[in-house]
């Protein structure tokens, strides 16, 4: 395995069928030319990925992503708004597909999922590249996601071809999934393209999957436990911190870590940036540095303020389902 910044030699490897994965400005991408079956086959077994769980498919340009789907004219008009406003960024959305993806990319499903992400060298390399690139985030299954080329080797490095290194990413989490499948839109994941800010776009509020009219949407990614360390992960107040360390020091067996967006008085501790974004930025590089550190347990404050409130709440929520369903 190369790490390299050799955007030409990646594209190539694209083109030759072979697995690379690639910074974005969310989290590092496991990529494949998404309309060979072969290669996008070698996704789900490097991953360990269940089959069926459809792959974003990354592309240039708006207009590249129009060959990829199928819209009516209600959504390409919702489309082109979303596009023209947020990409390239950290927004996905799904629409009714054309035929160009493989049926492994999109898991069977008569959807896809596009992304123009953000990242320069993401861009280059979709652009030299020419089709698109399925790219799930580059780590094992259920996993936290990789935000630097060296997480990507540590996780995938015996497994895979090369990773060009765009550097730490930017935003941290993933992206942000809006679905125009149906006549209202849907938001399946929070992350760094806002609630608020698509709804304002679109001029009408969105809908979540709890909701009973997106209730026959199939969005496996709403897995409620994913994105987990190996330490089992607790969503604590602020103010139930110290209680809740007084009862964590007498399980003396038991290494507890805090992460909170403050100074605390235990070690170790991580102090996150109080703003959600920095915060955000953070978050995973945080929670593979607990588990290289064998912590068992990490009592986590969330950031109170800021655009990413609602994705990192989402992810520590995830993180924290797979810690009670005895999932690490
Ligand atoms: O920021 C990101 O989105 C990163 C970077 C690499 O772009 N990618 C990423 O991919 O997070 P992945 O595979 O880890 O998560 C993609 C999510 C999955 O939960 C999948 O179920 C959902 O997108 N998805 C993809 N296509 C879909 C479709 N047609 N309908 C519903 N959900 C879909
Ligand atoms: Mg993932």
């Amino acid at each position: 395995m190369i790490v390299s910044t050799d955007v030409g030699l990646a594209a190539e490897s694209l083109a030759a069928g072979k697995l690379v994965a690639f910074a974005t400005e969310t989290v590092y991408g496991l990529g494949a030319d998404a309309s060979n079956p072969v290669s996008v086959g070698r996704i789900f077994s490097v991953k360990g990925r269940p089959l069926g769980h459809p792959l974003i498919v990354h592309v240039s340009s708006a207009a590249t992503a129009l060959d990829w789907c199928a819209p009516t004219e209600h959504q390409a008009e919702m489309f082109a708004v979303l596009a023209e406003s947020f990409w390239p960024g950290p927004l996905t959305i799904i629409l009714p597909r054309s035929d160009l993806a493989a049926e492994q990319t999109v898991g069977g499903l008569d959807t896809i999922g596009l992304r123009v992400p953000a990242h320069p060298m993401a861009l280059e390399l979709l652009d030299r590249f020419g089709g698109g690139v399925a790219a799930p985030s580059a780590n094992k299954f259920g996993k936290v996601s990789p935000t630097s080329a060296c997480h990507v080797v540590d996780d995938l490095g015996s497994e895979i071809d090369l990773v060009l290194d765009g550097g730490d990413c930017q935003v941290g989490l993933e992206s942000t999934i809006i679905s125009l499948v149906n006549d209202r839109p849907l938001l399946l994941r929070a992350g760094g393209v806002t609630r608020q800010h698509l709804s304002r776009c679109l001029n009408q509020p969105l809908l979540s999957p709890s909701d009973s009219t997106s209730a026959s949407v199939r969005a496996p990614g709403m897995l409620r436990s994913h994105y987990a360390p190996n330490a089992e992960v607790e969503i604590v107040n602020a103010e139930n911190l110290d209680a809740r360390l007084e009862q964590a020091s007498q399980q003396t067996a038991t290494k507890v870590a805090v992460v909170a967006p403050f100074e605390v008085a235990h070690s170790p501790a991580w102090v996150m940036p109080s703003d959600s974004t920095g915060y955000a930025q953070r978050l995973y590089g945080v929670l593979r540095e607990a588990d290289n550190e064998n912590v068992h347990q990490i009592l986590v404050i969330p950031p109170a303020e800021g655009d990413l409130v609602e994705a990192v709440g989402d992810r520590l929520g995830k993180a924290a389902a797979a810690s009670s369903d005895g999932e690490t």
